[in-house]
């Protein structure tokens, strides 16, 4: 078993953190926010996740992991990852400037030939500063990015397609490597730079093809065919991949517009831009466009003082992340056309600076809707019986944008329903 220390306790740290302590290694969490601190201890997750408190109150039970905010805790420990945030600047570079302030705090702190370990996601060459800020020699830099996705990081951390370990000292990979214990991984050692590099692009690629699956589905909505049945049958070549081909709204959360932004600006530096992202960029804008025409159309051309019914307000089901979620930039252009909107998420209770109605439950939302508009692909809503809320709404339109509910159910019900990607 190793002692670790994880440097921030968000949505990847956390998953770090427990996961470590669950696979039995000692764990201490550092964060700077008392109260996430305070809650952690108690066994509670800041962040909605599935199994996480779980995990948490069984590793505080075992005495396996601890929390704290004094970063002289990581004394002990002879692996220390950086899983702090990179925001997006207003360039759209990436923000590094917690890893580095982290890093030169911690530098005092840390154990003989110990290893700082860069799980945060960070552009190019950012290894070289950390080491800088570090300024020790006998501490090595091992960069280790991570694939957790949100609502199912814990079985991401478990079960990896691969983990990736950048580092120029070869023993220190294959430890932190082991810490894993992932047996089934494919373990990829390469340099640091490649290793940052792998997580951009990986994020970057699936961005890409989003946003060509979602011009798919514009397409094939001008023609009479059905972009689920193209996007299916595409998927059964294994070079494409039949993983992350459904339309939607567009894509979104903390991770991919800021990783796309990011490698975006840091080929730009390099005088090597990459188009395809500014591409995939603007794309994902037309879609969240196209979802809002959809609803436009259906109420004969204009959303001016319409009552619309949105459901789901985080970036994806099964997560409480807002953060740059498609559902709220579809909610900012209705609202910009004069709707009135009236939200319900299963999860999301609030959202500040949005003139909307957040719903208690669905039936307060449907209310004298004029459309409903499913922006989240959250289980819950398949469960809602059109014929109960029927004789609530004013009009029976509803705008499937995730084609997750069923199309004859809701027109048996005798609403008219519109999915994307097909007439
Ligand atoms: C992503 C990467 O998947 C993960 O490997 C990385 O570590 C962090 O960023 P996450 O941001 O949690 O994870 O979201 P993800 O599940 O990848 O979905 C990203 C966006 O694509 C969401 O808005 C989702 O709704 C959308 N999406 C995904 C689709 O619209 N269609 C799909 O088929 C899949």
């Amino acid at each position: 078993m190793a002692k670790i220390a994880i440097i921030g306790t968000g949505y990847v740290g956390l998953a770090s953190a427990v996961g470590f302590a669950h696979l039995g290694h000692d764990v201490v969490g550092i964060d700077i926010d008392k109260e996430k601190i305070t809650k952690l201890s108690r066994g509670k997750s800041p962040i909605y996740e599935k199994d996480m408190e779980v995990f948490l109150k069984k590793s505080l039970k075992k005495k396996k992991i601890q929390f704290s905010t004094d970063y002289s805790k990581v004394g002990s420990s002879k692996f220390v990852f950086l899983c702090l945030p990179t925001p997006q600047l207003e360039d759209g570079a990436a923000d590094i400037s917690f890893i580095l302030e982290s890093s030169k705090m911690l530098s005092r702190h840390l154990k003989q030939s110990s290893t700082i370990v860069i799980k945060s996601t960070v552009p190019v060459n950012t290894w070289k500063l950390v080491k800088e800020k570090i300024d020790r020699d006998d501490v090595a830099i091992v960069s280790n990015p991570e694939f957790l996705r949100e609502g199912t990081a814990l079985q991401d951390f478990f079960k990896p397609d691969r983990i990736v370990v950048g580092s120029t000292d070869e023993v220190k990979a294959k430890e932190v490597s082991s810490l894993y214990k992932a047996k089934k991984a494919k373990i990829v050692f390469t340099d640091n730079t490649s290793a940052e590099i792998i997580k951009y692009a990986s994020n970057s690629f699936l961005a890409i093809k989003l946003s060509f699956v979602n011009e798919i589905a514009a397409y094939a909505e001008s023609t009479d065919a059905n972009a689920l049945e193209v996007l299916n049958a595409m998927g059964l070549d294994k070079r494409i991949g039949k993983d992350f081909l459904k339309p939607g709204p567009g894509w979104g959360g903390m991770c991919f517009p800021k990783d796309v932004s990011a490698l975006k600006e840091s080929a730009r530096e390099k005088n090597v831009p990459i188009p395809l992202l500014d591409a995939a960029l603007e794309s994902n804008l037309k879609t969240h466009a196209r979802i809002v025409e959809k609803c436009k159309k259906a109420l004969g051309g204009s959303l001016k003082d319409k009552k619309i019914s949105v459901w789901g307000l985080s970036f994806k089901a099964n997560t409480d992340d807002i953060r740059f979620s498609p559902a709220i930039s579809v909610i900012e252009r209705l609202i910009l056309e004069g709707a009135q909107i009236s939200s319900f998420d299963p999860i999301v209770k609030s959202v500040e600076n949005l003139s909307m109605k957040v719903s208690a439950d669905i039936e307060q939302n449907v209310t004298g809707a004029d459309a409903i508009v499913l922006l989240t692909e959250w289980q819950e809503f398949k469960e809602i019986d059109p014929k109960e809320i029927s004789d609530l709404v004013t009009q029976k339109i509803i705008i499937d944008s995730r084609n997750l509910l069923n199309k004859n159910k809701w027109e048996k019900a005798g609403f008219t329903f519109i999915g994307n990607g097909y007439n």
